[in-house]
């Protein structure tokens, strides 16, 4: 079954084409990063613009890609939420186009839990992952642990009280006048400083529950930079003194993957289950990949770092569980800026 997958739930207009939940075929992916880097964050209006304008030349990139007309298409899948419902709205109304004409299912998809799928389309590892696995979900607007017993089968561990980890790397690299997205940046300029040279607070570890806050790192970091007049902008907006600027952006991304990757421990511990699956664009940090690695006993799967960012093959692919599940929409089909992953419980163990 080749599904067509339609990704617009925040800054990256996407689309893809997959095969029976595994395959990619095609993997479009127009971020409009550069765009919103300006403002330091992403601007929902403009991002439901640039959608619109790019939602059509995408999808036909990416059918193009697959050598495909959507004649070939069985079936076309759509992150309709959580995310930006201005720029949800643009995907949907174009997948709904295109199920109503092509008389094709059209498939409404969670994007944490597209997000988890990325990992089905890794056909290079030497191991699969199998259920049951737990999932660190670490984004720009998510920081979740699952507990998944099958597609379709989750129950949340833990969440962020507070900040999102994306959101804090990108909150902390404003601060220290990076650029946006501030993930990517802060793990390279982390390779330069020592990761222990300053002791950022590791949060919520006195406490037995799997939640994460992250807002009190980011006001330590505040702290820290205001307190050092070296660390104040010179005329043309950078910090001059690189070794400090290292040494901040090390023991900050020490700090905050200690969190994930200790909570990740501790939900194994709980729960008894011991692989474990991280995605979402910040499971491409360097460090949280190998310290995972060195804390969990059992096996740890990780999405190539193109498939950890938002992309519409993981929608795809997802869509696929889902339609064997038996769950297609109507024209009825709405945004849901918010859409717990709890609510998806739908799937039987394997
Ligand atoms: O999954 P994603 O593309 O979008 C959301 O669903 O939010 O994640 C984007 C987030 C941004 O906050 C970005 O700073 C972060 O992922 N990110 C990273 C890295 N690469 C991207 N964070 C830490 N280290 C990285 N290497
Ligand atoms: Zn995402």
């Amino acid at each position: 079954m080749k599904i067509l997958g339609i990704e617009t739930s925040c800054d990256e207009t996407a689309a893809s084409v997959v095969k029976d939940g595994t395959e990619l075929l095609s993997n479009i992916i127009s971020s409009q990063a550069s765009i919103h880097a300006e403002f330091g964050g992403v601007v929902p209006e403009i991002a439901f613009r640039k959608h619109l304008e790019n939602v059509i030349p995408v999808i036909d990139m990416a059918l193009k890609a697959s050598r495909l007309t959507l004649g070939d298409i069985d079936g076309v899948a759509v992150s309709s939420g959580p995310g930006l419902m201005g720029a949800l709205l643009v995907g949907i109304q174009s997948a709904k186009g295109i199920s109503l004409t092509r008389g094709i299912p059209l498939i409404p998809v969670n994007h944490i839990e597209g997000h988890i799928h990325a990992v089905f389309l890794e056909n290079n590892l030497a191991k699969k992952p199998q259920f049951p696995f737990i999932a660190l979900v670490v984004s720009g607007g998510h920081s979740h642990l699952y507990l998944v017993k099958g597609h379709g089968m989750y129950s949340c561990l833990g969440q962020t009280v507070d900040d999102a980890a994306g959101e804090s790397f990108d909150k902390v690299a404003k601060m220290l006048a990076l650029e946006y997205p501030g993930g990517p940046v802060i793990d390279r300029l982390s390779k330069e400083g020592d990761p222990k040279s300053i002791k950022f607070p590791i949060a919520m570890m006195k406490k037995d529950n799997l939640n994460f806050s992250f807002s009190g790192l980011k006001t330590a970091v505040r702290y820290h930079i205001e307190a050092d007049e070296d660390l104040s902008l010179e005329s043309d907006g950078n910090i001059k003194h690189t070794e400090k600027l290292n040494n901040i952006a090390s023991s900050f991304q020490y700090a905050i993957v200690e969190a994930l990757v200790r909570k990740t421990a501790l939900a194994c511990k709980k729960t008894g289950v011991f692989d474990v699956v991280i995605t979402g664009g910040v499971a491409c940090n360097s460090l949280l990949r190998s310290r995972m690695q060195q804390e969990i006993s059992g096996d740890v799967f990780y999405p190539s770092p193109i498939m950890c960012t938002d992309n519409a093959a993981m929608i795809a692919a997802c869509g696929f569980y889902r339609y064997e599940l038996g769950e297609c929409a109507g024209e009825e089909l709405d945004a849901r800026p918010r859409w717990p992953l709890s609510e998806m419980n739908t799937g039987h163990s394997p």
